[in-house]
């Protein structure tokens, strides 16, 4: 699964483990969201361009590194994927931002679009979709065709948990998307809930349980 990252470092682990503990607070538990999904936006530019420039240090002239064109978007899943932009923005305070909502139909599962807004420009831009649970896959990779629709080319994709059944899916619809996550459960229950997961992230972020 050369397509799937999981971020496993220590801090990583660390903060997700609060994250999935009943008793965390939701104020606890949105700052713990940002850093992660700092610390997943962190692996995911890994390879982004930087440029050599010329610059004066304090003590001397020297060569340093910026990075190169880059034009981030990130694009929220509504409504939990609001939780991770503000992360996000924290190391690219300049991108743009996009959103996506989704509900799934009570009788069909199937992911309805109730809502669509991305930047016109949006082929030249490094798309970062922020998606916390991948449960089933169906609203990451309906998200996902929404962007590809639109014009988007280079997408990456990122989560807090997912279940193997939600990473199968992505990659069998998008087998060109990388995925970076802080952990892959064991499996979904009944409801379609992540195992062990850290429940509904939508009612965790917003305090609506
Ligand atoms: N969405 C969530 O918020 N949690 C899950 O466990 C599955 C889908």
């Amino acid at each position: 699964m050369e397509q799937v990252n999981v971020v496993d470092h220590p801090l990583v682990v660390h903060k997700l483990t609060q994250c999935r503990r009943r008793e965390t607070e939701t104020w606890q538990f949105r700052g713990l969201v940002e850093e992660i999904t700092a610390m997943l936006l962190y692996e995911a530019v890994r390879d982004i361009e930087t440029e050599e420039k010329d610059i004066v240090t304090p003590v001397t002239a020297a060569k340093g590194k910026f990075i190169k064109d880059s034009e981030p978007v990130f694009i929220a899943v509504l409504r939990a994927g609001l939780g991770m932009v503000p992360g996000a923005l924290r190391l690219f305070p300049y991108a743009r931002a996009g959103h996506i909502g989704l509900y799934r139909d009570h009788d069909t599962h199937v992911p309805v679009e109730y809502y669509c807004n991305l930047p016109p420009n949006i082929s030249e831009l490094d798309c970062f979709l922020l998606e916390p649970m991948l449960a089933t896959g169906g609203s990451a990779t309906h998200a996902i065709s929404v962007l590809k629709k639109a014009g988007a080319k280079k997408i990456k994709l990122l989560s807090l948990i997912a279940a193997p059944e939600g990473i199968k899916t992505i990659i069998s619809e998008h087998p060109d998307i990388k995925i970076y996550l802080a952990s892959l459960d064991e499996k979904l229950n009944e409801n379609a809930y992540i195992v062990p997961g850290l429940g509904d992230a939508g009612d965790r972020l917003f305090g609506t349980a």
